[in-house]
Order: structure tokens, then C-alpha cells, then sequence
């Protein structure tokens, strides 16, 4: 059973019991455990830093959940899964983390198995499913879908990317993994391959650029991360600066972000092919690499990372994938569960 209750708890400092188990209770600021009450999570650019800060905590508090150990935290809820895009962890690690907590999962599945076949709008979908689920996570290839399904939807929308826009709850777990090795404040990081497209670098440097990092920005010519992106960026005082070669970046930053070129998103495949192995990163590239440095990649990969840099110390990617699970298991604790 989830309950949640204030304490009157020590002096100024008011929390709120979450009884996640019959075992294990978590302290959590009362603050931090409603300011997601019943919003939608569309976009990076609607965080603060210390609502990040405030996922990340729970996440880590929700990490052995994730490992196994049993909760019934977010029992009775159900989470909808609306994914018109292929994908394998993002709709793998929700439905994981809902099961995990106790909760249960319903899905739209594909696009030919429901009445989106016959017509019916992405509004009309949304009203439905909505009075179904405590919560819908959508996935979509046209940017701002996801904004427009929270408009029409009765309960939270959580945007699990939308075309080349927004990835947001990818961009937490991205956090979760940088600061589980260092450090999120003054990071220097390099964004690598598709930053046109790539909607888990257009959130990641929204994020980042609440902790003061140092970005570089590293993509052939045409495949630049977007003018309004980069000139929000600048208005925050966020050191940008961009590059085609990754060879110049890569021993002097702490965190090198790969990205794989978005196939799908060109307009044309002959352009696609002309930038299709722009970078090929492999363990020889690391030999003066920073001793911490660490390689994360929001997956699938292509070939931008060899099969070799997976045994290096520097590898983080599947570790990354894993994160997806805490990170959403805080996330809709924060939004459906209950408690205060
Ligand atoms: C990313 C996505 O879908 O944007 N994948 C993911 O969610 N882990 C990255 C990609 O597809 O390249």
C-alpha cells in the first residue's frame, strides 16, 4: 500500500512519508513529492534545476525497486502507452518501472490494431485512453504532438519524444547517469552526430545548460544543432561552441554524448547516406582521453561506437538504459502516485 502523510518531523523541515513497502519508507520533502502533481512532462525547457534534482533524489531512493525488490507503491494505477515510433527502451523501461512499483500497463500497440487506422484523430485517442489510465506516455513522429495530446488529455502526458523536438524523461535518465559517476555542475561535454535531429541532445542541453556546463557541440555542417536552441542556450551564459571534428574534442571534456544519425527524419535518403558514418568512434580515439571520461549514448547505435569501446572503462551506455527505470519509477511517483 502507498500512503503518504506529513510528519511534524524535525524543525523547518516538513516531510512526507512514502511507505513503499512493508519494509522500507522513504523521507521526501513534502514540496518535492507534489510539485508534479498532475502535470504533463513535455519539454526540458519546463524544468528547474531543482525539480531535476528533485527526480534524480527519488530516483536514487527507487534504485533497488528497479533491481528487483518489491513494491506496491503505485498499485491500482494504470499507465497508458501510445507509441506511433519504434521503440525498445523507453517503452520497455515505463512499463517496467509501472510493474515494478505495482501498477499495470495498457497499450495502444500498433497503429494497424486500433482506430487510428480508421481515421480517428490523435485528440479523439487521447480523450479515450485517458479515462482508461492515470497516465498516457506518447511517442510520435511529428514534433509538438505530444503537446497537443495534453491539451485534449484528462490526466498527466508524459512526451516520449515527439519527431525532432523533445525527449525529456530520457533527458533525466541522462542526468541520473552523469551524476552517478560525477558531477552535474561545470560538466564539459561534447554532443556528437545528428544534433539537427536528434531530439535527446536538443533536451539534454536545456538540462544542461541549468548547471553551468561547458558544451561542445560536434556535427557535420549539416547536421548542426538549431538556431533557436543554440541562441536559448546563449541567453542562459552557456559556453557553446561547435566543431565538425570529434578527434579535436575528445581529451578535453568529461563526457562525450554519441548520438546516431536519425535515418528516418531525412527528407531525402541521399543526403542521409552522405553523413551516414560521419563518426566512427573506437578505442584508439580514447588512448589520451581523460582518465574519468565517460561514453554514454541514448541507443540504438548504429556504428558511431565500435563493439570494442563496450569493454573500456569509459563505456556507459547500457548502465544509461538501465537508469530509464529508476528515473521513470520517480517520475510517475511523482505524478499519479499516491501520498501528499
Ligand atoms: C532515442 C530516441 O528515440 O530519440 N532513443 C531512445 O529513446 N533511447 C535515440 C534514437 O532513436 O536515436
Amino acid at each position: 500500500m502507498s500512503l503518504g502523510f506529513r510528519s511534524s518531523g524535525m524543525a523547518g523541515d516538513p516531510t512526507v512519508f512514502l511507505i513503499i513497502s512493508r519494509r522500507s519508507i522513504i523521507f521526501f520533502p513534502v514540496e518535492m513529492a507534489t510539485m508534479f502533481k498532475k502535470r504533463h512532462v513535455l519539454s526540458m525547457r519546463e524544468f528547474s534545476r531543482e525539480e531535476i534534482d528533485s527526480v534524480l533524489d527519488l530516483a536514487s531512493s527507487l534504485e533497488p525497486f528497479a533491481r528487483g525488490k518489491k513494491s506496491d507503491m503505485l498499485a491500482g494505477k494504470i499507465l497508458a502507452l501510445l507509441f506511433f515510433e519504434p521503440s525498445t527502451r523507453t517503452r520497455m523501461s515505463f512499463e517496467t518501472a509501472m510493474k515494478r512499483l505495482g501498477g499495470g500497463v495498457i497499450n495502444l500497440g500498433p497503429a494497424e490494431g486500433s482506430s487510428i487506422s480508421k481515421g480517428e484523430s490523435l485528440a479523439d485517442t487521447v480523450r479515450v485512453i485517458g479515462g482508461y489510465a492515470d497516465a498516457l506516455v506518447i511517442r510520435h513522429p511529428k514534433e509538438g504532438s505530444a503537446r497537443l495530446a495534453s491539451e485534449f488529455s484528462p490526466v498527466p502526458v508524459l512526451n516520449a519524444g515527439d519527431g525532432a523536438g523533445h525527449h525529456p524523461t530520457q533527458t533525466l535518465l541522462d542526468l541520473y547517469t552523469i551524476k552517478k559517476d560525477s558531477r552535474l555542475e561545470d560538466l564539459s561535454i561534447a554532443l556528437v552526430g545528428d544534433l539537427k535531429y536528434g531530439r535527446t541532445v536538443h533536451s539534454l542541453a536545456y538540462a544542461l545548460s541549468l548547471y553551468g556546463a561547458d558544451i561542445t557541440l560536434v556535427s557535420p555542417l549539416s547536421l548542426r544543432m538549431p538556431e533557436p536552441i543554440k541562441s536559448d542556450l546563449s541567453s542562459k551564459g552557456t559556453r557553446v561552441r561547435e566543431t565538425c571534428d570529434l578527434n579535436e574534442v575528445v581529451n578535453n571534456v568529461d563526457v562525450l554524448y554519441m548520438t546516431r544519425i536519425q535515418r528516418e527524419r531525412f527528407p531525402d535518403p541521399v543526403e542521409y547516406k552522405k553523413v551516414a558514418s560521419s563518426y566512427r568512434l573506437t578505442p584508439e580515439f580514447l588512448a589520451n582521453a581523460r582518465k574519468n571520461l565517460i561514453i554514454m549514448h541514448p541507443l540504438p547505435r548504429v556504428d558511431e561506437i565500435a563493439p570494442a569501446v563496450d569493454a573500456t572503462f569509459h563505456a556507459r551506455y547500457f548502465q544509461q538504459s538501465f537508469y530509464g527505470v529508476p528515473v521513470r519509477m520517480a517520475l510517475l511517483k511523482m505524478l499519479i502516485g499516491g501520498g501528499a
